[in-house]
């Protein structure tokens, strides 16, 4: 951690983020317009690279409405074969940098009619459908407790502060229950059925472990899901990852204008 750490503060000049901001699938436009420093994966001492279409694989650093940010452009998959561990590891790594709050945002399948295409979910709760948790192992002390509580992972101030965001900015925001799955394959009907019985509003195969992590390092945390699609059997259609970074385009500027109302009204 320490040469990560290291190499961060070098190749940054020293840079003290206050937000860290994690962009999910088909929403990697959301630094299009910005100037920062980037810092690939590959080139970051402990970091591992990601192999999904759509996602970028590197840090970038910037200043937004006088906060300062690094952003995860693309993230870690369990799906990908790496461990937990390697996935929570720029949490970790976050939080040394002096990190308060983490942003998470996803693309999800809805488990329920009345959450759309397009829509966007504010995250009150998730379930961990995966049954592994990122902080399996020897505990480091100096980071959490052991037994962490998880009864207030998305916190209710910045959830607070997102529907605000939100209702200032026209936009709708819906709030659910997300249920991470290992994937890559997509659930069944069945499964679905069964996700939606059990409490959960909208699936996908990411943010749980970060959650986790970050609650556990007692950082805030608020998560974001873009509806993409109806999960399987909610609706007739075969579910396709290019219909999931279509609607990711398609949705990106009603997402990029809440990300930064959020950031932009975030007390650091
Ligand atoms: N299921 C799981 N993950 C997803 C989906 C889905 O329907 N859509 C986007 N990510």
């Amino acid at each position: 951690m320490q040469a990560t750490i290291s190499y961060i503060k070098e190749k940054t000049g020293n840079f003290i983020p206050d937000i860290a901001l994690v962009l999910g699938s088909g929403l990697g436009e959301f630094t299009k317009n910005l100037d920062g420093i980037t810092l690939p994966y590959g080139d970051i001492p402990g970091f591992k690279t990601s192999t999904v279409k759509g996602h970028n694989g590197s840090l970038f650093f910037t200043t937004l409405f006088d906060k300062k940010i690094v952003v995860m452009q693309g993230r870690l998959h369990f799906y990908e074969g790496y461990e937990l561990s390697d996935i929570t590891y720029p949490v970790k790594i976050f939080k040394m940098l002096g990190v308060k709050t983490l942003i998470l945002t996803n693309a999800a399948g809805s488990l329920r009619e009345d959450f759309k295409p397009s829509d966007l979910m504010l995250i009150s709760d998730h379930i961990n459908f995966t049954c592994k948790n990122p902080l399996i192992g020897k505990n480091d002390d100096t980071l959490g407790e052991r037994f962490p509580d998880m009864s207030n992972i998305y916190t209710d101030s910045l959830r607070d502060l997102a529907k605000k965001c939100a209702a200032e900015s026209e936009i709708e925001l819906k709030e659910g229950v997300y249920v991470m799955t290992t994937g890559p394959s997509y659930e069944t009907p069945a499964e679905v059925k069964m996700f939606g019985i059990l409490g959960g509003s909208a699936v996908g195969m990411s943010t749980v472990p970060e959650a986790i992590v970050s609650n556990y390092l007692g950082l805030k945390t608020i998560g974001i899901s873009l509806i993409t699609n109806y999960a399987s059997g909610i609706s007739k259609e075969k579910l396709s990852h290019n219909e999931v970074v279509e609607v990711g385009r398609i949705a990106t500027k009603k997402f990029t204008k809440l990300i930064n109302a959020i950031i932009n009204k975030i007390e650091v």
